[in-house]
């Protein structure tokens, strides 16, 4: 039951027979691709380690396996797309020299290839980025701007460089050449593991996944593939699942912070991936600790992102042999101090529990209160969860009924509450996944229903249930709800 709510709550259940986009004459990548790249790149970046972590496995119940490309020369995989570009530019392109923008890691990918290869090169970086990622570009020999409040502040800027100076824009994510580059990171994991049954991978452009599922999937077409976004950041499951983008708030996976992902992987993720999964910023933090202290590794926010997935949704991987992308260790130095003395005496035990938080709350007062209370609802969100409540008017001493409307009132009223709290999530009724109502008195249950039934287009929730035993001593009505991205 778990499973099958989770995957609707995905709202991605792709299945493997819809390889098409690999198998179109017109597909922007294909797994050739990804092994030309492989050839290529061989000798001029690291073979990075895929370990085993008896440590992690214990910690989770998966078999974990971790990619560490914080060991590339740069702390990140991004060299891998950067110089798989760099390696297909004309003399005449190479002579010009490139343009790029970036949060800090393909910024130096480009920079440290480039100047290798002595072609020109110009970063720019959004103002966030933090400062280690700058001065480090600069010392790989790019000349660097910083401008723009976000990056796709920053994107545009770069953009109009590239075209009025007639300069190659190395993209860090919609590129056909940087995702075939970035699939080599798979290559690897599978040719190291080739019975892997997963893969968790962080998504910010869409660029990494992208080429690690084409990659993936051209050598073991049954694996399962994840990406995982911060909740903050959760552009690509917005986007596929075809909702407007929302995303901001500060983060600690700030090379993920992206709001426009690239529209290659957009046309190609839902062909190649089991969904994207969402992690909270504390259990982030957690995942950087808990790599530092059981594996010894530096990974930064978003390189801890697939194990702090791993963590939020250990049904998914319980027994399996799971590959993590560890995707990048470029952390400021007093930030991972702060971040190990807050989770000092959490790494080697269970995982904390990420905390529930209350999304909204809508009250609607009788003339009876304050004796009795209003139909109110909650939302309160957990993981990718949200459990809604909503109650009738009752009195708080004895639970008997007092609304000044009828039951019929009082139940539009709660679901009208639950649409408000639901909306300012962004979902709307339709994304109820299963419900329950309980009824004080079964007699009330036909009225009640009658108008519960109104509300739903194409009826109640599959697994909704209706007048079982109340929960809660006192409540006449309770309706509650869980509903899902
Ligand atoms: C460390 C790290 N992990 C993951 C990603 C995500 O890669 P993509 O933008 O290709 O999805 C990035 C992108 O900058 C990164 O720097």
């Amino acid at each position: 039951m778990r499973s099958a709510l989770f995957r609707s709550l995905l709202g991605l259940c792709l299945v493997l027979s819809r390889l098409t986009p690999l198998l179109r004459a017109e597909a922007p990548v294909r797994a050739s691709a990804v092994r030309e790249a492989q050839q290529r790149l061989a000798g001029q970046l690291i073979r990075t380690p895929f370990l085993h972590s008896p440590l992690l496995s214990k910690l989770t119940g998966a078999q974990v396996f971790v990619k560490l490309e914080n060991l590339q020369a740069t702390g990140a995989f991004k060299e891998r797309g950067a110089l798989n570009r760099l390696l297909q530019l004309s003399p005449e392109e190479r002579k010009r020299g490139v343009v790029t923008m970036s949060t800090g890691n393909h910024a130096q990918g480009v920079a440290l290839h480039a100047t290798r290869l002595g072609i020109p090169a110009t970063v720019y970086m959004p103002e966030s980025t933090p400062v280690s990622k700058v001065e480090r570009t600069r010392a790989l020999g790019a000349s660097v701007v910083i401008k723009g409040a976000t990056f796709d502040d920053t994107a545009a800027l770069a953009r109009t460089v590239a075209r009025e100076k007639g300069l190659v824009l190395i993209h860090p994510y919609d590129d056909p050449a940087v995702i075939a580059g970035q699939g080599t990171l798979a290559l690897e994991m599978l040719q190291d593991q080739p019975d892997l049954d997963a893969l968790i991978i962080p998504v910010g452009g869409g660029g990494l996944i992208t080429g690690c599922a084409v990659a993936a999937r051209s050598l073991r077409p049954e694996i399962r593939i994840y990406g995982v976004e911060s909740t903050r950041y959760s552009a690509m499951a917005q986007q596929l699942e075809g909702r407007p983008v929302q995303v901001g708030g500060p983060t600690v996976a700030e090379a993920i912070a992206v709001r426009d992902v690239g529209a290659m992987a957009l046309s190609l993720l839902p062909g190649l991936i089991q969904g994207i999964l969402l992690v909270e910023e504390d259990t982030i933090e957690w995942a950087v600790a808990a790599l530092a202290a059981n594996l010894k590794v530096v990974a930064e926010g978003a390189g801890a992102t697939p194990l702090a997935a791993l963590v939020m949704h250990p049904t998914l991987f319980a027994g399996k042999k799971v590959g993590l992308v560890l995707s990048g260790g470029n952390l400021d130095h007093a930030h991972l101090a702060d971040i190990l003395r807050r989770y000092k005496g959490t790494l080697e035990d269970k995982p904390p529990v990420p905390v529930p938080k209350l999304l909204g709350k809508e009250v609607i007062n009788t003339p009876l209160a304050p004796v009795a209370r209003g139909p109110y609802s909650q939302a309160i969100r957990h993981g990718d969860l949200l459990f809604l409540s909503g109650q009738l008017a009752t009195d708080p001493k004895d639970g008997r009924f007092r609304g000044d409307l009828d039951i019929e009132g009082q139940t539009r009223q709660v679901m009208e509450n639950l649409k408000a709290v639901l909306g300012a999530a962004g979902l709307t009724l339709e994304h109820l996944l299963s419900t329950t109502v309980y009824l004080a008195d079964p007699a009330d249950f036909a009225r009640m229903n009658q108008v519960y039934g109104t509300f739903f287009a194409k009826g109640p929730p599959a697994r909704a249930t209706v007048g079982a035993a109340l929960p809660v001593a006192g409540a006449r009505v309770e309706i509650s709800a869980i509903a899902g991205r």
